[in-house]
């Protein structure tokens, strides 16, 4: 990204800083780096003053013409800290900040890593707690929330014990998972569909976690599928070679410096990852949707048993804790899925999840509504919050 002084407000310095942190900060935190790349860059007895006063004043102009803000901010005990709003991007026409993404390593079919920014919306009371993602996959959630400063330790948590084994190498040891990916991609180069088969039939009989970043990169629609004996059998797509090795190990660093100490990976069922979630955590679930699970090929490892996840949301209600999950939806004229009980008491949101990948390839226009559904702790904890600062939201 430029840095070029000429050019750059103390405002785009600050949406510059933030862009490469990839993480959100505290005013102070902004400026020191800012000083760091340039200390000439800001001007003034207090730059933190006069950042603040310059970006308050910007905030307000914007509001005023009806653009979207171009910060988020979230505040922890006395700290406010910042991040970038990516809806508020086209404010300032920089085509890369534009572009910048919530990092992600595990390309993985059906992640939220796109929808991250509307789900966190929905978060609008402070998370004390832990941040569990018991139906984790590509982790997005997890990630976006790192990222956003959105509680303070996490739960990365999988029916699918070798994914769970690769989180943990990213997080502890991303140099290891990169050095491992760059190997194995590299080998692939002289004949890259029956590399494929080769790793494939080697993951099959010992399941290495690299080796499944690889698979899981390599494969068709970045869609892990198992035949009945529990083995991978999902084809390569021979049109291209997977996320290249500077990608991964990019995003595995940026991955590990925000969740490194403070999450814990658990392998095994969602009610099981689940068991300690109190009052002051947040949940996010994204279980296998029905429409998908009960075809005879799913997608993913393990079918969701839409009884034992109606059993958990029960539980979870009356134990106070928290949650969104996002479940059904509808794309086109096409709807999954049935409704949840109404004795569950849950909110649903319709969330705009763009054009699928799918309608692209058939022309078509239409467009995915995905649904989050809040839980009622979780609406009253929202509102609470609202009574207390006098936040206004609208839920959809
Ligand atoms: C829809 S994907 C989650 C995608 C994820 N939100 C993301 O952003 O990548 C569902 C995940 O749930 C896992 N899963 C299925 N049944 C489960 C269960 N009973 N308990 C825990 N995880 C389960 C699957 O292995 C799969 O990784």
């Amino acid at each position: 990204m430029s840095w070029d002084r000429n050019k750059s407000t103390s405002e785009q310095l600050m949406v510059e800083v933030l862009a490469d942190t990839k993480q959100a900060l505290t005013l102070d935190e902004i400026v020191s780096e800012i000083q760091r790349r340039d200390p000439s860059a800001l001007t003034g007895k207090t730059p933190k003053n006069s950042l603040y006063s310059v970006v308050y004043r910007r905030e307000k102009r914007r509001a005023e013409r009806g653009l979207n803000s171009l910060f988020k901010t979230k505040t922890r005990g006395s700290s406010t800290y910042y991040s970038l709003n990516l809806k508020g991007m086209d404010a300032i026409g920089d085509e890369d900040i534009r572009k910048m993404k919530i990092p992600h390593v595990i390309p993985y079919q059906g992640s939220k890593r796109k929808l991250a920014p509307q789900i966190l919306d929905y978060i609008q009371h402070e998370v004390k707690g832990t941040v569990y993602e018991p139906f984790a996959g590509s982790a997005a959630i997890t990630i976006a929330a790192a990222t956003s400063k959105i509680g303070n330790s996490y739960v990365i948590g999988d029916k699918f014990s070798p994914l769970i084994s690769l989180w943990e190498l990213i997080i502890k040891d991303p140099n290891y998972v990169a050095e491992k990916y760059e190997r194995i991609w590299n080998e692939q180069l002289d004949d890259p569909k029956s590399y494929f088969l080769d790793i494939r039939k080697q993951f099959n009989s010992e399941p290495d976690p690299v080796k499944l970043l690889y698979l899981v990169a390599r494969c068709v629609k970045n869609a892990i599928r198992f035949n009945a004996n529990g083995e991978f059998n999902q084809s390569s797509d021979n049109r291209r070679l997977g996320m290249r090795p500077e990608k991964v190990s990019k995003e595995s660093f940026a991955i590990s410096s925000v969740l490194e100490g403070k999450t814990k990976l658990v392998a095994g069922d969602f009610m099981e990852i689940l068991q300690d979630a109190g009052p002051d955590d947040l949940v996010y679930m994204d279980p296998p949707w029905q429409g998908t699970s009960l075809k005879k090929d799913p997608r993913y490892a393990y079918l969701l048993d839409i009884d034992e996840l109606i059993a958990g949301l029960k539980d979870l209600n009356e134990r106070g804790v928290p949650y969104l999950l996002s479940f059904d939806g509808t794309c086109g004229d096409k709807s999954y899925g049935k409704k949840l009980p109404d004795y569950l008491k849950l909110e649903r949101v319709d969330l705009n999840a763009g054009r699928s990948s799918q309608a692209t390839l058939l022309g078509r226009d239409d467009v995915t509504i995905e649904s989050l559904y809040l839980s009622p702790v979780m609406i009253e904890k929202n509102q609470a919050n609202v009574k207390n600062h006098g936040e206004i939201k609208i839920f959809a």
